[in-house]
């Protein structure tokens, strides 16, 4: 095929930058041979070859010559990534319409075509090949902001700003990159139809003694593990209206069935909005289906507290102690501080009453999404603070940096035994956690660290599975008081993105106490209407989005496959028919899918995963287990840094260990709340007077880690390590900390005047 000159100006930058070396002048060449597979030529003419040429010809015309980006640009905005993902997709659709490719040719074939060879390599980025000079080489002991190296031979495993994995090919419409459709090719039933029919508000408490502590610690964990890159403004990052007529390539907005009670019926609405992911790009910048870019790194590490990139992780620090920024706002209360106020890109997350009320900064930008949040996410920047203060005291040479590093290590690892030992096992069951190498060890050491398992999280656990906690979600959250009486509760429709009841002295303790105290919801296809009716409410409306139409929505646009198929891939018995699924589904939920879905092979995995009856001594049914159990015993033999790793440069010691496997989340609460004096030893769990009967925080039934087995013994011939004051960065640093600091106690003195306003202009909001 001939080259038009302007696609010869390209070829030659991209030749420039890729150096005269690289440049084979064989473009002839066979890029994937054609033969090996059945395919029949659309021209008649028998090509043998998809050729190199090919694939860049089909590149220049997906982009048209507007890409955004120049050739060798490095570290993309999730907005470039998006265009390069998005061009990266046309070129797929070109190639598989040049050469007649099936879905399958497209996601198993087109993939294997090494694109550095074409115009394709010259523009993927650095930070997305898979040896960008390989810089693993120091920082072994410590876990890098952005997760990279976690793996030496794969660094990028892990890594944020990195698609998810695929635990089974994905399925788009048009096997590219459009939503998912029915197998008879017609589009799915409204996913508002599905909510409406199946996901109804029925009040059941959960049949187990789960709290709602146990909903939202498991919301926190997702938080460590996904942040699926979205479409935002990219200056205010504020949603796009896509209801409002904003003409967004990626709208996808649920149309409301006229017959709807709620949003037709009492409000005329027709309309809930909602935007596409991002696209990513996957290492080495392959041809082939859409992939979805998670913002956090994989492994569980506290990225929540910490961020998920250098640039994150220094805005969130002090700088002094090792510490995290907070803020002493309630000082004056004898309260402990506060997370800082969110300054920059205010509207993001966020529903601000007032220009001068800002929610809270933190690790994950979700914080603030509903208090539960805001209260753990307090709860253990609190931690990090107090560890870093003791570890001072125990080891006064270590400087800011090294006491930072060491307490991040001994926080995302109580986070790791807390999840293991307190949180799955009561979500999974025994067997489940037998079966899948999930269970601890009770002392010591375990080894089984495989470096060829991929810690990536898999597109279907944030899409799909972990999303099962939506069930679980009571529709208000209450305040208990000290001595565990009720004091009142708060509507989460009156919460979402507005999380000033934290500025209230006493209120995290009220609001701890109330999680701790409060059931959970049944895990069952029931879903409160304060998500499915009232999600993200403005203040002046009485309506909102709906959740579990966005779920499912989400699944289909991120290439989800449907209930059998993960029947299929978790090995349980196959759903060929609407009777299949008895065994797990209840017969009515099955009667709304037969009366809804064309197919049972059309069924949404995540209405379909929350409706299964829950497996013997667990919390959720056979395919969610199953996908779940999967990501996490991933999590745990892949990740470098596991806590219970022996041998390894960033191993603890056998003693140190031993501390942290003493750490219970109540003890967590118990040191890092203000005033809370009893509570029961597992917080997930309702007290009870005979299992888990309230103790004292001061008590020995609540043990503490003795961070003494964190000094150092430096001998003799120790050398103080001391911040040199004549670098320039310390000093920048220094300067800016304390301005900055000086500026908010302003700030936040007026911030506290305005909550307290805005409560009392609500008599009515809590009882
Ligand atoms: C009041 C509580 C909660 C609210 C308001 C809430 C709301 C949301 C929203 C708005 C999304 C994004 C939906 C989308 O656009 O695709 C989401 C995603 C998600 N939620 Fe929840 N959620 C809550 C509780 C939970 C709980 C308890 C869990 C798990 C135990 C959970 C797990 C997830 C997961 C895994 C995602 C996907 C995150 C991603 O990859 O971007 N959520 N939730
Ligand atoms: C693919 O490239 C070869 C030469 O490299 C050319 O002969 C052939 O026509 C091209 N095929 C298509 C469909 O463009
Ligand atoms: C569910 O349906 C099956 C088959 O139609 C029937 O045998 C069974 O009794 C039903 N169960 C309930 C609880 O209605
Ligand atoms: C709070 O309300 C009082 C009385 O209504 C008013 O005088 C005061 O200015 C308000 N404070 C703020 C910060 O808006």
């Amino acid at each position: 095929m001939k080259t038009p000159l302007m696609w010869r100006v390209f070829v030659l930058s991209a030749v420039l930058a890729q150096g005269l070396d690289a440049w084979r002048s064989d473009h002839e060449e066979c890029a994937l041979p054609l033969k090996h597979f059945k395919y029949i030529s659309p021209s008649g003419y028998g090509e043998k070859c998809i050729t190199y040429t090919n694939v860049t010809d089909a590149f220049h015309e997906a982009c048209r010559g507007i890409l955004g980006i120049e050739p060798g640009t490095d570290d993309l905005t999730d907005i470039q990534l998006d265009n390069f993902g998005d061009v990266i997709q046309e070129t797929t659709r070109i190639l598989c319409d040049w050469f007649g490719l099936t879905k399958d040719q497209v996601r198993s074939l087109l993939p294997i075509i090494n694109t550095a060879n074409t115009d394709i390599g010259s523009y993927c980025p650095k930070e997305l090949k898979s040896y960008p000079g390989n810089d693993c080489g120091n920082g072994i002991g410590f876990r890098s902001a952005d997760g990279r190296c976690n793996n030496f031979v794969h660094p990028h495993w892990g890594a944020s700003k990195l698609p998810f994995k695929r635990f089974i090919p994905p399925d788009y419409g048009d096997g590219i990159k459009s939503i998912r459709t029915s197998i008879t090719g017609f589009p799915l039933p409204n996913p508002r139809s599905i909510s409406a029919r199946v996901h109804k508000d029925i009040a059941r408490p959960h049949r187990t003694d789960i709290t709602f502590m146990f909903a939202a610690f498991g919301q926190l964990i997702d938080h460590d593990l996904t942040l699926t890159a979205e479409t935002k403004d990219p200056i205010t990052r504020q949603e796009i209206k896509c209801c409002s007529g904003a003409s967004h390539p990626y709208c996808i907005p649920v149309n409301v069935p006229t017959d709807d009670q709620f949003f037709v019926g009492s409000h005329r609405q027709r309309c809930i909005d909602m935007i596409r992911s991002l696209a990513g790009v996957n290492i080495d910048c392959p041809l082939g289906p859409r992939v979805q870019t998670n913002a956090l790194t994989s492994a569980i590490d506290g990225n929540f507290i910490y961020g998920s990139n250098e640039n994150v992780a220094k805005k969130l620090r002090s700088f002094e102690g090792g510490k995290l920024s907070m803020v002493p706002v309630l000082a004056g209360h004898r309260l402990k501080p506060i997370l800082p106020p969110k300054k920059h890109q205010p509207d993001d997350g966020c529903i601000r009453p007032h220009p001068d009320l800002y929610c809270f900064l933190a690790g994950d930008n979700r914080v603030n999404e509903q208090l539960a949040l805001g209260v753990l996410h307090t709860i253990f920047a609190r931690e990090h603070n107090r560890i870093a203060d003791e570890l001072c005291a125990i080891n006064s040479h270590w400087d800011d940096e090294r006491l930072y590093q060491e307490t991040r290590r001994i926080v995302g690892a109580m986070i790791q035994h807390i999840t293991y030992n307190e949180f799955l096992p009561k979500l999974l069951g025994k067997h489940t956690m037998r079966k899948y190498g999930l269970e601890l060890s009770p002392t010591g050491y375990s080894n089984n660290y495989d470096p060829d398992t991929d810690i990536t999280i898999p597109a279907v656990f944030g899409a799909a599975a972990f999303r099962f906690g939506h069930s679980l979600l009571p529709d208000a959250m209450e305040r208990w008081s000290v001595d565990h009486k009720f004091l009142g509760s708060r509507r989460f429709s009156e919460m979402f993105q507005q999380p000033y009841d934290l500025h209230k002295p006493g209120w995290l303790d009220q609001y701890l106490l109330g999680m701790v105290n409060q059931a959970s919801q049944a895990m069952d296809d029931a879903v409160t209407s304060q998500v499915t009716n009232h999600l993200f409410q403005e203040p002046a409306n009485d309506y909102g989005k709906d959740l579990a139409s966005i779920n499912i929505q989400r699944a289909r646009e991120h290439g989800i496959p449907s209930y059998p198929a993960w029947r299929q891939f978790c090995k349980l018995p196959p759903i060929k028919s609407w009777s299949s699924m008895l065994t797990d589904i209840s017969n009515a939920t099955i009667k709304a899918y037969y009366d809804l879905y064309t197919s049972p092979e059309d069924v949404d995995l995540w209405s379909a995963g929350v409706s299964e009856r829950s497996i013997e001594d667990s919390i959720i049914g056979p395919t969610f287990g199953c996908i779940i159990a999967k990501t996490f015993s991933d999590l745990k033999k892949g990740d470098r840094f596991w806590y219970e790793n022996p041998g390894l440069p960033n191993s603890f010691t056998l003693e140190q260990l031993n501390e942290i496997k003493k750490v219970k989340l109540s003890r967590v609460i118990c040191d890092n709340s203000d005033n809370i004096v009893t509570i029961q030893p597992f917080a997930l769990e309702q007290p009870s007077q005979y299992k888990n009967n309230r103790v004292s925080c001061k008590g020995y039934l609540l043990p503490q880690m003795d961070l003494w087995a964190w000094k150092e013994y430096t001998g003799c011939c120790s050398k103080k390590k001391v911040p040199n004051p004549n670098n320039p960065n310390t000093q920048i640093h220094k300067v800016q900390v304390n301005e900055w600091n000086k500026e908010d106690d302003n700030l936040q003195k007026f911030i506290q005047a305005i909550a307290v306003n805005i409560s009392s202009s609500k008599p009515n909001s809590w009882k």
